[in-house]
């Protein structure tokens, strides 16, 4: 038992089994570690650091108790048809996972206010030209998904000055920003953001939400960040948006199909900055202290941190 026994961890990663083996070491150095799928008797395993999980993994696991994801997304586990969704499943909440994530993004947002696309297409032609920009002040950065990531890229933006408002799924105030909801209040939300930034998860709800009819709300010349999912993004709704003009441009970071397959139009489009899902990836020592620090506190009697709740999808 994780309460008064040792841990016994199953590790499934992001193929960077040495990093995280040496990050739990340092961590936590009374943890015995098991690399799937070298388990040994996986009765005795109790917790698992998990990502993209098959679905064979969970076959014989009758004495886990607690399911860490590596990522801050949940999706590559709440798709595992075999994933067992009773016991406690815990999100990867680390401090250099959330700041990776404001970075990538500020500098999105920087690059689009600041015209760096425009200005790079100047000085390629040799063009002198002094372009008008506008101060922070003046634009309106959409952030969607109001979470752990969304609300600290949020307070960064708004230290920057610019103004910035937030969509959710449903209601609750937050201190300092105006809130949209749901979907009766997306088209508003839309409407004023002249940056979007979207940070949301893959749920039933946010698939395929920024789509034609929904890019058709931004206003003219806006542009589109994507760091939460790929499937939140019609992908060929956007780029015709981009096409016809009514879109400036897009910097994307994940994708309906991963890897990006390699005739996709992303790849090269003028308008469209890419990266291979990199904006923000977990980092393995702060993250082995969360979850040596959770371990501990749930042997204090204290609740698990940042459950998942999978019949909402995140
Ligand atoms: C990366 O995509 C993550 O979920 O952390």
């Amino acid at each position: 038992m994780l309460e008064d026994g040792k841990a016994v961890m199953l590790l499934k990663t992001d193929a960077r089994d040495k990093i995280w083996i040496d990050a739990f070491a340092q961590a936590m150095p009374e943890l015995e570690v098991r690399l799937w799928p070298d388990m040994g008797d996986p009765s005795e395993i109790n917790c698992a650091l998990l990502w993209g999980p098959p679905p064979e993994l969970f076959d014989a696991l009758d004495n886990l108790e607690v399911i860490f994801s590596i990522g801050a997304g949940v999706d590559s586990l709440l798709t595992c048809p075999t994933l067992p969704t009773h016991l406690p499943i815990v999100r990867m909440v680390e401090p250099e996972l959330t700041a990776g994530m404001v970075e990538f993004c500020l500098f999105h947002v920087l690059r689009f206010h600041r015209l760096m696309p425009q200005l790079e297409t100047n000085r390629i032609a040799r063009h002198w030209e002094e372009l008008t920009q506008a101060p922070a002040s003046e634009i309106t950065v959409g952030v969607m998904g109001l979470g752990v990531l969304g609300m600290a890229l949020a307070r960064q933006l708004t230290a920057l000055r610019y103004q910035v408002i937030g969509y959710r799924r449903g209601p609750g105030e937050v201190d300092g920003l105006e809130v949209f909801h749901g979907e009766a209040q997306l088209e508003a939300f839309m409407r004023r953001s002249e940056i979007l930034v979207a940070l949301m998860p893959s749920t039933q709800e946010t698939r395929g939400l920024i789509n034609s009819r929904t890019l058709s709300w931004l206003p003219p010349t806006a542009y589109v960040i994507n760091a939460g999912r790929g499937d939140l993004v019609n992908e060929r709704d956007l780029v015709k948006a981009l096409d016809e003009g009514s879109l400036a441009g897009a910097a994307l970071d994940v994708f309906e199909t991963e890897p990006l397959p390699r005739d996709s139009v992303l790849w090269t489009h003028a308008k469209v900055y890419m990266t291979p899902h990199v904006a923000s990836i977990t980092h393995p020592p702060t993250a082995c202290r969360y979850i040596a620090e959770a371990i501990d506190d749930f042997r204090q009697g204290k609740p698990w941190p940042n459950l998942v709740e999978p019949g909402r999808g995140y």
